[in-house]
Formats: C-alpha cells, structure tokens, sequence
C-alpha cells in the first residue's frame, strides 16, 4: 500500500523544469511550455512547469512571459536546486557550458540542449557521465531546428543500414544563398537580416564558413552510422567564395548550389563533408529556400527519406526542445538500461570505421576557367582531364565579358577521385592559356 501511494504521489508530482539561458531559443521555448502546458500535460501524463531560469542580464527586455519563473543570473541556482528534474541547456556555445551540462548530470538531473558544438566536441564525454549517472541528455533540437530528424534517424529508421544522408542544415546559409539567388541581393545585407531574425549563429562565421553545419553534421553521421562524435574529421567548405555568375550559370544548366552536409558510407570508408554542391533542380530539396532545412536519408529498406522544415528560429527550435522534455518525462520509470541510447547504437556497439580524408572523396564537379579563345585551347584542357581518368559530362564555353578577352568555359564532370581531380586542376591552371584560378563546385545527383 505504501508503495502504491508513493508510486501515485510521484504519477502526481509535476515535473519541475530549470532553464540556463532565455535568448532567442529560451524565450520561445518557455513560451510553448505555458501555452501548450494543458496538451503537454495530457501527452506526457505529468504537468511539466518551469520553476527557475538563468540569464545573464535580468534587466533586459523578455521575449517570454517569466511569471511564477524564479529568476537569477547564476546558472548554478538552477542546476544545484535540488527540486528541479531537468535541466534545459539554451545558452550555447562549448566552453563554461560543458562545465554546467557535466555538473547538472553529476547532480543526477536530466539535460535536454539545443548546443550542437556542445554534442558535437564533447558528446562523447557526456553520454559516457550520463549514462554512468543513468540519466539522459537529449539533442533533438541541436539538428535542424524543428525537423525531428533525431528521433526519425535514431527510431524510425532503426532497422536500417543506412547508406548515405544529405542535408540542408544551416539557415542562415540557405537564407543568404536563396536571397542572393532570387533577389540579386549581396551577401553582407542578407547575413544582417538573418541575425536580426535570430537565425544566426552568436558568431556568424560559424555559419557561413560551414562550422555550424559541420557539428550537425558529425551528430547525424554519428547517430546514422554509430560511429563516436569525430567534428575534427570532416571536411568543412564555407558559402563565401560562391559568386552570382557561378549560381547563374548552375541555373543555365538546370542545378541549384545548395549548401549541403553529406554523410555517406562507401567500401573504404565514411565520408563526411560540408561544402556547397550543385544539385539537379528538379530534386526537392534543391527546392528548399530561405531559413527552411531539409535532410534527405537513404536507408538500404527503406530508399530514400526527406525531413523538412524550420531550421532555426524560437518556436521551430522550442518545438523540438519540449518533444525531448515529453520524451525524458515518459522515460522516468524506465530502466536506463532499456533506454533510447543516446547515440542510437549500443554505447558499447559503436564501431571504428575509418573518416576518409578528402582526397579519397568520390564526387562530380562544376568547373569555371578562363582561358584564352584560340584552337587547341579545350583540346589541351580535355587532354589533361583524360590523363587523370576524369570523364567530361558537358562543356560550354560563355561570351566574354565586355572588355575581357579570356572567355569563360564551364565544364561538368562525372565522379571522380578528389585527388585525381586536385592533380588536373593544378595541371590546367599552369597552361598558359588559361588565366586565373579555377573554380570549382562539387556536383551530386542524390539519386
Ligand atoms: N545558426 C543556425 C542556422 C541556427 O542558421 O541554422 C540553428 O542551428
């Protein structure tokens, strides 16, 4: 009888939530925990309230409504408040917040976070202390904003080998590349506009320069594979070196540059990439714009997969950071050894297979030179590409442009090693008839 009672008092107990940080991503996330409380309630079987938060400066104006919230801007209030079941990591970035995450488990609590560079450079340290401490941490909300690509990878996809993933997963790169695309708008505007809107990383440069994508990266790839978090082994490209003339051309050609995150396994072994790519338009996901994500995933029964939706912003992002709320609320009673594990695979099951570097990478590419317009120019070019085994799919040459002599030559090629394709780059910028650098945009088909 006293069992039963202590087991009804604790069905009945509301879960107590403390949450570190209340910028873009805290706000919304206690804006959907109070208005959905009811619908939250009857999904996760207890009430769920928010009784602490951490922010730096209680003075600043709130995005979110703080009432019956114990403010503070020590973060330790919350995560050493005995009361509190979870804690909910929305401050970001790796440094001090690793120290706070590890003393929230250490503290047995429960940690949902959206902070991909904390998953991606420190997962494995912190999965190892949660388990020991049986308690989870949980990152729905660290890839693709809304997209409950996690759950979908780690879950519905389970009883596949999956072969390889692509995905749209920064939104502010997406956001600039499909402005610059449709409005002939420049960089630097675009890139404003989306840290106005919140989309942005604190360092923008994280964005743009592909760090961002490469941490969601290296968690998908981790989780899709079971593999342990490696964000030091991919290959990481920015959207910055890519020109108007290049997506227009991309254009005439019927392809889309998209910047994409790939994850593929091949026989030697997994690579794993950020770079922008051109990929065919008539594919949906070249068709994803503005701060939209989507991640494609092939698994060896199911074929090909695509998750789409909000990428980044406050209540996309709040709405995966409450689904892993529900989820640790569901889980409370069940043995930790009979959990959802954090990486998907058995902890003890991830493997070690080799992270190719890039030179042994297998893609096609869209290339742009200028050259001089006289006979035997494309003939020394198209000699060089055979010497490497590189097989041309299409070349076009352009107009030049007014006042220029050199005309600009596009060609497409089929896959090919990267290594053979460096050595033929390197081969056909010292022509003298060919001035400048060579521009080069890898090419996939994702069929
Ligand atoms: N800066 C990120 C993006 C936010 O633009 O996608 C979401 O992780």
């Amino acid at each position: 009888m006293a069992a039963f009672l202590a087991e009804l008092e604790f069905a009945l107990k509301p879960i107590k939530i403390g949450v570190l940080g209340l910028g873009t991503v805290g706000s919304g996330t206690v804006n959907v925990l109070k208005r959905n409380a009811a619908e939250i309630a009857r999904r996760a079987g207890r009430e769920i309230i928010i009784t602490r938060a951490s922010a730096k400066d209680l003075t600043k104006q709130r995005l979110c409504d703080t009432q019956g919230i114990v403010l503070t801007t020590d973060p330790l209030d919350v995560i050493n408040d005995p009361e509190i079941d979870i804690v909910l990591e929305l401050i970001g970035g790796a440094g001090v917040v690793k120290d706070m995450v590890l003393t929230a488990i250490a503290n047995g609590k429960h940690v949902v976070t959206a902070n991909k560079s904390l998953i991606a450079l420190h997962g494995n340290e912190i999965f190892a202390k949660a388990s020991e401490k049986g308690v989870i941490v949980a990152f729905e909300a660290a890839v693709a904003g809304g997209i409950p690509i996690i759950k979908a990878i780690r879950e519905g996809l389970s009883g596949n080998q999956i072969q390889w993933l692509a995905g749209i997963i920064n939104g502010t790169g997406n956001f600039i590349l499909t402005e610059m695309r449709d409005k002939g708008r420049n960089f630097d505007d675009v890139l404003a506009e989306a840290q106005a809107l919140g989309y942005a990383e604190a360092d923008p440069t994280f964005d743009v320069e592909g760090i961002d994508a490469a941490h969601k990266l290296t968690i998908l790839a981790s989780i899709a594979f079971g593999i342990p978090l490696q964000f030091d082994k991919v290959y990481t490209e920015g959207i910055t070196q890519i020109t108007r003339t290049d997506v227009e051309y991309a254009e005439q050609l019927g392809y889309r540059i998209k910047h994409l995150g790939i994850a593929r396994q091949t026989s030697e072994g997994i690579e794993l990439r950020v770079h922008p790519t051109l990929i065919p338009e008539r594919r949906l996901i070249a068709n994803v714009n503005g701060v939209m994500n989507a991640v494609l995933v092939k698994g060896d029964a199911v074929g090909a997969t695509l998750y789409y939706g909000a990428g980044a912003g406050a209540e996309p992002t709040a709405s995966a950071v409450v689904a892993d709320v529900i989820d640790i609320v569901r889980a409370l009673t069940s043995d930790p050894e009979n959990r959802v594990p954090h990486l998907a695979f058995q902890a003890d099951s991830l493997a070690d297979i080799p992270l190719l570097s890039s030179d042994r990478f297998n893609t096609a590419y869209y290339l742009r030179l200028n050259a001089e317009d006289k006979p035997g120019v494309l003939a020394d070019v198209t000699r060089i590409m055979a010497a490497h085994n590189i097989s041309i799919e299409a070349i076009i040459q352009k107009e030049p442009s007014k006042g220029e002599t050199a005309v600009p030559i596009i060609m497409l090629t089929q896959i090919t090693l990267e290594q053979e394709m460096n050595a033929a780059i390197a081969d056909i910028e010292a022509l003298q008839t060919v001035t400048g650098k060579i521009n080069r945009i890898r090419m996939e088909t994702l069929g």
